[in-house]
């Protein structure tokens, strides 16, 4: 195959994985699914800022890259501009962020009220428009934004009416944003997590848990490294042409027929 085939004058396939030279901001990076994205893109050679309201939890993932330590709310528009001044300032450019901020509140839909509302959608959706906004907009030549979502926006569950809703709700901005935001070089993905085992995922009983094993088509549980995966492959140069999509990281249990 003649190298001019290949997209970004790199040379090989696994070139394109690569991400020297490039600032990458991972929102969440403290622990759980932000602390692998973030050692996976220092892996594949991104100076990483490290974005938490955590400090203890930023000073470990910090050290585990090599990145740079910046401590922020992402659901303050303030903090997210001073994340984009202050990483260009660090390193001379930006291009690309990881936002995996986002908490599940598990109670029945008859029981949640007016402030569980207003919470899960300024946890969970609201504070990604302030994102694109003010760290997709200030990237040095187009970039990639990858949001993490969740199994709960595609389908429904019990006590994750709010959650789903408002995960649904990114799902959807994902789209919009893809179309205004493609034609300046800037890639908005999504990546759907099933049930993945992190210090914050619900606890379930042993009995539940083998339960939900084996209906998973994989026979386990996601891990974080699993979601990481999926989000690196989307930020590189090997998901170039990929724009608007959400990518399902589920082992294909949400491939399973309803009525099984
Ligand atoms: N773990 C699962 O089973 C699962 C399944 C589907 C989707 N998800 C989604 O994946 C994402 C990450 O999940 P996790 O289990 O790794 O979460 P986690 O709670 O373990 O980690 C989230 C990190 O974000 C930080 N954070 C929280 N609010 C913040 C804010 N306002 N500003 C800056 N930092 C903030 C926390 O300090 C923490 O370090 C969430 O969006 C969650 O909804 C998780």
């Amino acid at each position: 195959m003649g190298q001019a085939a290949l997209p970004s004058g790199r040379t090989t396939y696994p070139d394109l994985i690569r991400l020297d030279g490039q600032t990458q901001v991972v929102l969440g990076a403290g622990q759980g699914i932000g602390r692998e994205a973030a050692r996976a893109l220092s892996q594949a050679g991104a100076t990483v800022v490290c974005v938490d309201v955590d400090s203890t939890r930023r000073a470990a993932v910090v050290r585990e890259t090599d990145g740079i330590d910046i401590g922020a709310d992402v659901t303050r528009r303030d903090d997210l501009r001073r994340v984009a001044r202050e990483a260009k300032q660090a390193t001379g450019r930006l291009d690309g962020v990881i936002d995996v901020v986002g908490r599940a509140l598990w109670k029945p839909l008859l029981e949640t009220d007016e402030d569980d509302v207003a919470s899960q959608f300024q946890v969970s959706f609201g504070h990604a428009v302030p994102v694109l906004q003010e760290l997709a907009d200030a990237f040095t030549a187009g970039g990639a934004v990858t949001f993490v979502t969740s199994l709960a926006a595609h389908s429904g569950a019990p006590g994750a009416a709010l959650y789903g809703a408002a995960k649904a709700g990114l799902v959807s901005l994902v789209r919009s944003a893809a179309v205004e935001l493609g034609p300046a070089g800037v890639r908005v993905n999504a990546v759907s997590p099933g049930y993945t085992r992190t210090a914050r995922s619900r606890p379930l009983p042993a009995a539940e848990l083998a339960r939900r094993v084996g209906r998973v088509p994989l026979r386990r549980v996601g891990t974080a490294a699993d979601i990481a995966a999926a989000l690196l492959y989307l930020q590189s140069g090997l998901a170039g042409f990929i724009t608007g999509q959400v990518l399902v990281v589920d082992g294909g249990v949400s491939t399973r027929p309803t009525y099984e």
